[in-house]
């Protein structure tokens, strides 16, 4: 990867609506979204992947008092990602299932080891002490993010432009794709495709300088 390009690069909000990314790539990068990591492996999340125009214009149609539709429109696919609203015991059983089934440890004592203490860590020792139970998805949510952050570079990898959009009510978009229903909610979106040759910007980028944001001790 090129990391030089990719410090000093701005995020594309626009994509050539004529380019669509190929399947194989596509299923790369799903691939990715699937096998990131996340805190206790709790894997909170369920993609929605728009591929049709269909989809992507249900999704355009339905931001709320947000103005990035035109950007979904031109996107060869639009992702949203979505969280678990809250973290039933149900969820974490799943996942001890199927490392069980995965052979994640070598044997029974670890998983059995690794169960007992990651269900402190989830349960009232733990995380829901912190954050309160009605609070889960706020931490949860830090997970989409990593999630997010891993498949942005990824794309990069692969020659594909990703763009993340907060700009949307999870509201609206929730009730367009029916995803409350199943105990999820709409996290963030990321746009897939290639830059729009005519709105590249070549200016720089703006961060703050490194003395504002590293303290060395
Ligand atoms: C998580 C995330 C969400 C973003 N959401 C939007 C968005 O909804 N609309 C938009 O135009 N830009 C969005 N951006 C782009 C940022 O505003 C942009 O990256 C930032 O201002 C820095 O500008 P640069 O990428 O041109 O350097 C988002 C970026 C991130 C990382």
């Amino acid at each position: 990867m090129n990391l030089d390009k990719l410090m000093s690069k701005h995020l594309s909000r626009y994509l050539d609506p004529s380019k669509a990314i190929p399947e194989e790539t596509l299923q790369q990068l799903l691939r990715f979204l699937r096998s990131a990591p996340t805190s206790t492996n709790i894997q909170p999340n369920h993609f929605y992947v728009l591929a049709t125009p269909e989809g992507k214009e249900r999704l355009a149609n339905n931001l709320g008092d947000f103005d990035n539709g035109e950007k979904i429109l031109r996107a060869s696919h639009a992702i949203i990602l979505t969280t678990r609203v809250d973290l039933p015991e149900s969820h974490v059983e799943a996942v001890f299932s199927k490392e069980r089934a995965d052979g994640r440890f070598p044997d029974l004592a670890q998983q059995e080891l690794r169960e007992s203490m990651n269900s402190d860590f989830l349960g009232f020792l733990g995380l829901p002490r912190m954050y309160g139970d009605e609070n889960m998805n706020h931490w949860m949510e830090k997970q989409t993010y990593m999630v997010l952050g891993m498949t942005l570079m990824a794309a990069a990898e692969l020659g594909v432009e990703a763009m993340p959009l907060e700009g949307f009510d999870p509201v609206c978009v929730d009730e367009a794709f029916k995803i409350r229903e199943t105990g999820y909610t709409a996290t963030v979106l990321m746009l897939l495709g290639y830059p729009d040759p005519a709105k590249v910007y070549s200016n720089p980028i703006s961060r703050f300088e490194s003395d504002q944001l590293f303290t060395f001790r």
